[in-house]
């Protein structure tokens, strides 16, 4: 997911060493206990003047047109080896869940045949860069750093945590590189943010300019047969064992600040956050086909293998940590492994064919 902010981070850690995790100083406790109610969602009515409510398709899925950022992107994968190389500055992995999920021989089934895929998403992308750089009408070509879209009939996604900034979070309490605020108050700040009624409104804008936009590509017929498939993030910490609270992932070295349960609370709690407000956003946009898909409570999904899991043995965790394989190691860090995109593939799998 991140950014701007994780080039920096890499020149930065090649500078000094393979990240041994170890921490960040923190002088204060987090304090993110709750979960804040939900803002109010805006009137999507008036996002989509003119555009009429969705209708079930009724023909078969010929093209998916993947966007949003490094989660979509497949960031990390499998490692360096599974990085594909015209995708340049935006990292998309052969890995990623948008080509394991067109990968599936279920699509045979209920599909009459496997998609075809336009895999535009990009790493560090923010609503802003998805809605600038990732819905050019036109003819796909792969070997551009910025595909035009072609003729989707779905679209499935990521985005929303680089403007969240979940980056800051992991910097200012967990890596602490250089961050600009004390931990405590990055998640204070992100918090707020998320449950800024700013924070839904660019959301549902965002969704809306991407329903526009593909239905006037004119591969879903009719137009308003269109289907957006969006999801959130998985929250990083296993919260119910206190196996790290003694561990640091600081690239110091200097052994603080610690993964304490409480810090792992709250750094789940943001992610919980903004997965609430973009869930409700996208239920709100379901009459226009905007369809949530949970990858979190995904029943095959992640229990048991985030970080500081009891089985933490470094196999069995699904994001990467530091562990170096001689590239792109460091933009990498809190993203998932390929086994652990495919609970992404499962689970939009699951929901697209939920519409046939
Ligand atoms: C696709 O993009 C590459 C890189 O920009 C370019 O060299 C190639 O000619 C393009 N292919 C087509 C069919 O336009
Ligand atoms: C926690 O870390 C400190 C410093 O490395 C060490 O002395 C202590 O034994 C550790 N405690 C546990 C419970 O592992």
């Amino acid at each position: 997911m991140p950014g701007i902010p994780l080039a920096i981070l890499s020149i930065t850690l090649l500078a000094t060493t393979a990240l041994s995790f170890a921490v960040p100083h923190l002088s204060l406790a987090p304090n993110i206990p709750s979960i804040p109610s939900l803002p109010s969602i805006p009137n999507i009515a008036e996002l989509l003047p003119d555009q009429p409510l969705y209708t079930r398709p009724t023909h078969p899925i010929t093209t998916i047109l993947a966007i949003g950022d490094s989660y979509t992107a497949g960031e990390g994968a499998n490692g360096f080896p599974d990085y594909i190389a015209s995708s340049a500055n935006c990292d998309r992995y052969k890995q990623s869940w948008p080509l394991q999920l067109i990968a599936d021989p279920a699509w045979d089934s209920f599909n009459g045949k496997k998609p075809a895929l336009v895999f535009g998403a990009c790493s560090g992308a923010t609503m802003n860069d998805l809605i600038a750089n990732q819905l050019q009408l036109g003819v796909p070509n792969a070997s551009e750093a910025y595909t035009k879209i072609g003729k989707p009939q779905i679209a499935v996604m990521t985005i929303g945590g680089n403007d969240a900034d979940f980056f800051g979070a992991i910097n200012a309490c967990i890596l602490h590189l250089s961050p600009s605020l004390p931990c405590s108050q990055k998640l204070t700040s992100i918090s707020a943010h998320l449950a800024s009624p700013a924070f839904a409104t660019a959301l549902a804008t965002t969704l809306a300019t991407i329903l526009t936009t593909a239905r006037a590509a004119g591969g879903a017929v009719p137009p308003e047969s269109f289907e957006l498939y969006v999801a959130g993030y998985v929250p990083f910490f296993n919260t119910h064992n206190p196996v790290c609270d003694n561990v640091s992932f600081s690239i110091h070295g200097d052994g603080v600040p610690k993964l304490t349960t409480e810090l792992r609370k709250s750094l789940n709690a943001v992610v919980e956050e903004f997965n609430g407000v973009l869930e409700g956003v996208a239920r709100a946009m379901r009459p226009w086909g905007v369809f949530w898909v949970d990858v979190d409570g995904w029943s095959k999904g992640w229990g048991g293998h985030r970080f500081c899991e009891h089985t933490a043995a470094e196999g069995e965790v699904w994001f990467w940590g530091g562990e170096g394989d001689g590239g792109g190691d460091v933009r990498r860090v809190f993203h998932p492994k390929g086994v652990g995109y495919k609970v992404f593939a499962e689970a939009f799998l699951e929901a697209v064919r939920g519409n046939r």
